[in-house]
């Protein structure tokens, strides 16, 4: 036993011989064998009371003119930001960086080439989980490559308002399928032993005004959207942070609301880790900390240096008491044990990439994510036959866009199309050097392939008209800290593919937008492909998709409706944003979000959540539910009936029949399956609790009501391909975390 205990002590040294941090004896924290809680709570006693500040104020990791603010030396340059570690207790330095779709750098001349994901909701487009943790697992390794080990990533925010400029960052409209999807991509990216966060915490999910509005929702609805969105990412990523947001959540700023960060967040859901707050996200000392923020991030974003002197004066004085700070720091080492960030130190400079196997892996996320939204005659996929092609507009002849803002990652190549505007923050407007163009042409080496950019509608229409196929690029850039006015493709491109696809019926639309938008063009075209953002492979996934190389298999991750006039808030409240002025937004759908709300209110949306066509076709048969241990268990069958290998996305819906819930139905439980032509599957899906109950605020528990409930198979949220069953559920109760609860006999 006494040999062993040397032998682990010895391998803790070992590992962190390599580092910056250097075991001495005497630092039993150290001891790998230990658990995280143990060490962090070793280590804070060991710790000095600036020891435990440093590690509770975090710094903005670019230099800032505006502010006269230089970075701390020890940060990497452009990044987001930095903390000061404990060297003399073997406390690495904190160097985070954003990471929702790669490894991010801030505006400037060092930014650093990195791998770009397609958009988050394109990864939660392809509804596979294996999909969402490569590309996380590709990101902690590009991070850890780069020096990096706090990753930014990790953004839930319910799609409630398609109009959001950061949809493109998020996991769509469905708590379960959103909470699923960033879960496994944050437990990707710590699989490469650097922390992720998860954010933004909580209801933000709107910019305009983002820093100003007040949200209000009630605890039942909260619970029940998006925060069982953050819940279910929380259980399945395990986040060793997370990012509270700018707005307010009925009047209280969420990094100060003890409701939020202490009651849900850390009481209610058991989470270990360190709260820190987004980039000027922080408003007070006193009552920030004691609400349960434990770490300011990003100085100088925020008015004061909360979390800096005047925290020390506030724990001095006992206005925020020397537990209290024990716990902040601790809640950080907690993580950076946890997750192997102490023991497997970053190296300071960078290191090996592989670049080339980084692509692979955005290439085949963009491919199963991209959705074919409509392609009647069998328009697609093109035949390599074809003899005159004219592709259009979106700068496909120069590669792809990207969504804005701080999640923006810098491609090697550079930008393929400098100088749009915006060219300063949120900007610049970023296109991916992977032309679409290019990789048509390649697939047609003797057709003739032209091009024209869309800004001459005329010029357009006529190339259309003498060539035998025509694919539209069709763009909208959406970014950080704005929305965008309406859902309407801007720069006039309805008129421009209306122009186009009178000219010539054989018309494809691929669609690279950061979210819904409308299409009033649509029945004037055979064939639509959403390919969002499609990251740094995206012209080559494209091209393949369009060849039939790669057979689609994306679904929506959020309904396209007809017209704004169809949604919550049919103006967008606080649009234009007028600087300052606070405002209020009454989340009055509560937790009907997305369809729940088109199936509540009998709407006919332009596409349903879940939709997404294929090249082959699929069947679903023989559905049958039973109830094993508690667990409502679907099974069903899925074939092939195509002539391709294709994948579908069966998904499992419930509707209560006697039940009262916020809707009609819920998704209840999903599966991917890839299937050869002719074969089938067997496939079955156990429904979380939490989706079959309401949520009792009072007693914190789910409940689910005795009676009969409908259990739906389909390809979409509308009934595509439905079957459906009945079953009889008994009264059951559950708690906060949605595990059993014992009734007294
Ligand atoms: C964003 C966060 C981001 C942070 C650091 C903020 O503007 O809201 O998502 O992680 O900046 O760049």
């Amino acid at each position: 036993m006494k040999v062993k205990r040397t032998i682990s002590l010895l391998s803790a040294a070992v590992a962190m011989c390599c580092g910056t941090a250097l075991a001495a004896p005497g630092q039993p924290w150290m001891n790998t064998q230990l658990g995280a809680a143990e060490r962090a709570s070793l280590a804070v006693k060991e710790m000095t009371l600036d020891e435990k500040l440093k590690l509770v104020f975090g710094y903005f990791g670019s230099d800032m003119e505006a502010k006269k603010y230089k970075r701390p030396e020890h940060a990497h340059k452009q990044s987001a930001g930095f903390v000061y570690g404990v060297p003399r207790l073997g406390i690495p330095n904190l160097w985070e960086a954003d990471a929702g779709i790669g490894v991010a750098s801030q505006a400037g001349p060092d930014a650093r080439p990195a791998t770009a994901l397609p958009s988050g909701l394109n990864t939660t487009a392809t509804w596979d989980l294996q999909t969402a943790y490569a590309g996380g697992a590709m990101i902690g390794a590009e991070a850890r490559g780069y020096g990096f080990n706090v990753m930014l990533a990790g953004g839930v925010n319910l799609m409630r308002e398609p109009r959001n400029g950061r949809n493109f960052e998020y996991g769509g409209e469905d708590p379960l399928l959103a909470g699923k999807m960033v879960g496994a991509q944050i437990k990707g990216i710590q699989s490469q032993r650097v922390v992720s966060t998860l954010k933004h915490f909580a209801l933000n999910d709107q910019e305009t005004g983002r820093t100003t509005l007040n949200v209000k929702i009630d605890d039942q609805a909260a619970r029940m959207s998006d925060l069982l969105a953050l819940q279910i990412a929380k259980e399945d990523g395990n986040p060793g942070a997370v990012m509270c947001s700018y707005n307010r959540v009925n009047g209280v700023y969420a990094c100060e609301s003890s409701y939020l960060l202490t009651e849900v967040l850390k009481k209610d859901w058991g989470f270990k880790g360190w709260v820190m707050s987004d980039w000027g996200g922080t408003h007070s000392t006193i009552p920030a900390a004691n609400a349960g923020l434990d770490q300011q991030s990003g100085m100088p974003f925020d008015l004061s240096d909360y979390f800096g002197p005047p925290l020390k004066e506030a724990v001095l004085n006992g206005w925020v008491p020397q537990s209290r700070l024990d716990d902040m720091a601790r809640r950080v080492l907690h993580a950076m044990f946890e997750h192997g960030v102490v023991d497997h130190p970053v190296k300071s400079e960078p290191d090996k990439i592989d670049f080339a196997a980084h692509a692979a892996v955005s290439l085949k996320d963009s491919q199963e994510g991209m959705v074919l939204l409509k392609n009647s005659g069998a328009v697609l996929p093109l035949a390599t036959s074809v003899k005159r092609v004219a592709v259009i507009g979106g700068y496909a002849d120069k590669g792809v866009l990207a969504g804005g803002g701080s999640s923006l990652v810098y491609p090697a190549g550079g930008n393929a199309v400098p100088g749009m505007e915006p060219k300063i923050w949120p900007g610049p407007v970023m296109v991916y050097p992977s032309s679409p163009l290019k990789a048509i042409q390649k697939r047609l080496p003797s057709a003739q392939v032209s091009f024209s950019d869309g800004t001459d509608k005329a010029a357009a229409a006529k190339l259309a008209s003498e060539s035998d196929v025509v694919l539209v690029f069709a763009t909208q850039w959406t970014g950080e800290a704005f929305d965008v006015p309406n859902l309407s493709l801007p720069n006039k491109q309805d008129e421009l593919i209306a122009a186009v696809a009178a000219a010539n019926a054989k018309t494809v639309v691929v669609l690279e937008t950061g979210g819904p938008v409308t299409m009033p063009w649509l029945p004037q075209v055979p064939a639509v492909l959403a390919a969002w953002y499609p990251g740094t492979s995206g012209g080559e996934a494209i091209a393949s998709v369009l060849f039939g190389e790669v057979n689609p298999s994306g679904h929506l991750p959020a309904t396209f409706p007809l017209s704004e006039s169809q949604l919550p808030r049919p103006k967008l409240d606080g649009y234009p944003e007028v600087l300052d002025k606070r405002f209020e937004v009454n989340y009055h759908e509560g937790a009907a979000v997305g369809y729940k709300w088109f199936d509540l209110k009998g709407l006919k949306p332009l596409f349903p959540f879940g939709h997404g066509l294929s090249y082959t076709e699929f069947g679903f048969s023989g559905l049958s539910a039973s109830v094993k241990d508690g667990v409502l268990q679907a099974s069903f069958t899925v074939k092939n009936a195509g002539k391709r290998a294709g994948k579908e996305v069966a998904q499992v819906y419930v509707a209560p029949l006697q039940a009262k819930w916020e809707a009609p139905k819920r998704l209840a439980g999903f599966q991917k399956v890839d299937l050869q032509p002719g074969a089938q599957t067997r496939a079955s899906v156990a429904v979380d609790p939490r989706l079959l109950a309401m949520y009792h605020s009072a007693s914190k528990t789910w409940r689910v009501a005795k009676g009969d409930y409908k259990l739906i198979l389909a390809a979409d949220a509308a009934g595509e391909k439905a079957l459906s069953t009945v079953v009889h559920l008994e009264a059951a109760t559950y708690d906060v975390n949605g595990k059993p609860v014992r009734q007294p006999r």
